[in-house]
């Protein structure tokens, strides 16, 4: 290998894979509504990656070019040890960007050390600001200590820090607004999700849809809004709000398909390596860590091979009564 040679991953349709999103828990403290069903089951512990698992698996992902990490959950931060697992993460050379992606309800005791262990960006889940509503949304969660969190990731000065909103027709369609108010006044920025139909939960997904062609014309009519071609390297499409630092984001699965760009792979805390938020092609990389405990190769060979059956697309339909995938985010891995 010459010195100049930098390893990629790359599809059959030519897009490089060079950012892994990695569930390390499919456990959360929340139970949103629009993620879970009330009464879900989790995995028990031996059939998840043990953290030293995590950490050779992103190794290897790094040493095909991999430069962008994101954690999540589930909660990552209810994985006991996530902390000791982003030190080593965040050492990794090559490693360009670590990231994570919270519920924010531990954030007030972790974002400093977050912070030390080399986290770069935030994205923290915020689908409302009214304290009863929020506790209806995620069904157990606590407003207060979200906010009191957000604090403390403002203090602890990362990089950006990102709320993710999933607007739901009749739940808190009614708040596209003051959230985007909010953001600009923490001086963060705020991507809106559309819902997408992972797992099955306890409401039709059609009956909640919100597009986000409405909420951008909505939120037109109150803000200045510049189109902005720069990008995370994401879905998402961004505007600005002109003499503020935030950012506003649409990630629109339904109205905009993003596949064409997919820079990505999602890995779940179990250990499967799919190709496709919206697909369920996979390759399960468990056994190849477990049986070949001091050797990489099998593993940097099979995801090798796994680029070739990375799908072109989603294939979200909200008029089809089934989920799309029967998987929930919470085990893929947001
Ligand atoms: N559709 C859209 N967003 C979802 N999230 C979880 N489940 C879904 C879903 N079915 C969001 C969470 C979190 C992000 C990782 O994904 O709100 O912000
Ligand atoms: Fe937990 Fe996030 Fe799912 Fe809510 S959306 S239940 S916070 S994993």
């Amino acid at each position: 290998m010459s010195a100049t040679h930098h390893p990629q991953l790359i599809d059959q349709f030519g897009r490089v894979v060079d950012y892994i999103r990695l569930s390390i828990t499919d456990r959360c403290d929340f139970r949103c509504v629009y993620c879970m069903s009330e009464d879900m089951t989790f995995l028990p512990r031996d059939e998840v990656l043990s953290l030293e698992e995590c950490a050779r698996l992103v190794k290897a992902f790094v040493s095909l070019g991999v430069s962008k990490v994101r954690i999540t959950g589930g909660e990552p931060l209810v994985r006991k040890n996530a902390l000791s697992l982003l030190e080593d993460i965040g050492q990794l050379p090559g490693l360009k960007e670590l990231v994570m992606t919270t519920n924010g309800s531990q954030l007030e005791h972790f974002a400093a050390p977050l912070k030390q262990a080399g986290v770069r960006r935030l994205n923290i889940s915020l689908d409302s600001l009214d304290a009863e509503r929020f506790r209806s949304i995620t069904r157990v969660g606590d407003l207060s200590k979200v906010l009191r969190g957000i604090t403390a990731a403002k203090q602890a000065g990362f990089e950006r820090i990102k709320l993710n909103t999933v607007l739901m027709r009749g739940i808190n369609d009614d708040e596209a607004l003051p959230m985007l108010q909010f953001a600009l006044e923490q001086g963060i920025d705020i991507a809106y999700i559309e819902e997408m139909p992972l797992g099955e939960v306890d409401h039709s997904r059609e009956s909640t849809y919100v597009s986000n062609d409405a909420t951008l014309k909505l939120l037109k009519a109150h803000y200045q809004l510049i189109s902005s071609t720069e990008s995370t390297g994401g879905p998402a499409r961004y505007w600005r709000v002109p003499h503020t630092q935030t950012r506003v984001g649409f990630i629109s699965p339904h109205s905009h398909n993003f596949c064409e760009s997919c820079n990505r792979v999602r890995i779940t805390c179990k250990g499967e390596l799919f190709l496709c938020l919206g697909q369920e092609d996979k390759v399960d990389l468990m056994p190849l860590l477990r049986d070949h405990p001091n050797d990489d190769q099998p593993l940097i060979n099979a995801i090798l091979g796994a680029m070739q059956i990375k799908p072109k697309g989603h294939d979200f339909d909200l008029r089809r009564n089934a989920p799309a995938v029967i998987r929930f985010m919470s085990q893929t891995g947001g």
